[in-house]
């Protein structure tokens, strides 16, 4: 950060800059406001304002986040958002919609509704008393209404209709709810087949309310190998700190059942471009040949002892924090680094999001 900015980043931050600083092309660039809704795979500091045990707004998070500022991001920096309206052009990161530090100036170009720990299953949400999916779009139904006092109706409904939607979550309805220990209501309730079906209805009736608020660019994002996270391998106690294939399997299969959901919505809504953004194979493929992206660790994490600590036992008292992330997969024992969080990124706007919305 403290480096000086080559040329291209510079005319690059400069245009971003004219970009946010006119209001008219605000409404007439290609996508002119990020939006987005889901749990810590993209809660850039809701938890921060809210009261869950779930939070990371103190260091060493964010130690390579702008100014080594921990946000509430659960990440050592900048997470997918930042990096997608990046490569928008709109600006360098997405702040939290409850964050009493921006105004809605800066949220008509980006805000995140996302609250970490949440997940598609309202039950999901109570565990650590986070919030819901339905308050997330309750929020954004009370943003809408802001912006179209700040910027006037006609160009907010066209912000509001041209935004890209994020939509990242459901890691949090298996492996907090469905799978805890011991197990909760849902698996009694549900077989994981019916349970995974569950999932992508609410998914599919969330993306319809969303629509029918104006929304018509929208990516689905899909769960992570998350069998392979490190919390994962450590509580495996059959595995001997190998992946759970059983999870792995579960999130590659729900991934096919969003991308079918996304195929059927596109035909239902009218004007909905919809794509599913689906991280698996290449995560997998991190996780499995880090070397091959730069990478010497991906069985544990960058933070503590890197098995088990996240949100307050990943916290800088803990002597045993690696001191660069940038050699780790993970950062803490349920989330990427900044660097994987990027290469993903990077990876889905190449063979995604551009294709579809630029
Ligand atoms: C979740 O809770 C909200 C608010 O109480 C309710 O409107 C919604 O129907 C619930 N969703 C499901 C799938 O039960």
């Amino acid at each position: 950060m403290a480096l000086p900015l080559p040329p291209a980043a510079l005319v690059h931050a400069l245009l971003a800059h004219l970009l946010v600083s006119s209001s008219i092309s605000l409404a007439d660039a290609k996508v002119p406001a990020i939006i987005v809704f889901g749990d810590s795979s993209v809660d850039s500091g809701n938890n921060n304002r809210i009261s869950t045990i779930l939070k990371s707004n103190f260091e060493p998070y964010g130690r390579d986040f702008y100014g080594g500022r921990p946000t509430g991001r659960f990440s050592n920096g900048r997470i997918p958002p930042d990096f997608i309206s990046e490569a928008f052009g709109i600006k360098d990161s997405v702040p939290a919609y409850l964050d009493p530090a921006y105004k809605i100036s800066d949220f008509a170009t980006g805000v995140c509704f996302a609250s970490a720990g949440s997940g598609y299953d309202n039950s999901t949400s109570d565990v650590l008393n986070v919030i819901p999916l339905w308050k997330e779009l309750e929020y954004y139904n009370e943003y809408q209404g802001r912006l179209r006092h700040y910027l006037g109706k006609a160009k907010a409904n066209a912000v509001l209709s041209e935004a890209l939607y994020i939509v990242s979550l459901g890691t949090n309805d298996f492996l907090e709810n469905y799978y805890s220990f011991p197990p909760g209501a849902r698996q009694n309730q549900f077989s994981i087949k019916q349970y995974k079906d569950f999932l992508v209805g609410v998914a599919s009736n969330f993306i319809r309310e969303l629509h029918a608020l104006g929304a018509r660019k929208i990516s689905f994002t899909g769960l992570p190998p998350m069998g392979c996270l490190p919390l994962e391998r450590a509580t495996y106690f059959m595995g001997g700190g190998k992946c759970n294939e059983e999870y792995n399997w579960v999130a590659r299969d729900f991934n096919g059942k969003l991308r079918v959901a996304v195929g059927k919505l596109n035909k239902e809504l009218h004007g909905l471009k919809m794509v599913l953004s689906d991280p698996f194979d290449l995560f997998l493929q991190i996780i499995n040949r880090p070397s091959s992206y730069g990478f010497e660790v991906a069985e544990r994490a960058c933070c503590a002892t890197g098995f088990i600590e996240m949100s307050y036992l990943c916290n800088r008292g803990n002597p045993f924090t690696c001191t660069d992330a940038s050699k780790f997969v993970f950062w803490d024992s349920f989330h990427p680094t900044e660097k994987t969080s990027k290469i993903i990124s990077d990876y889905l706007l190449k063979h995604v999001l551009f294709p579809a919305f630029s």
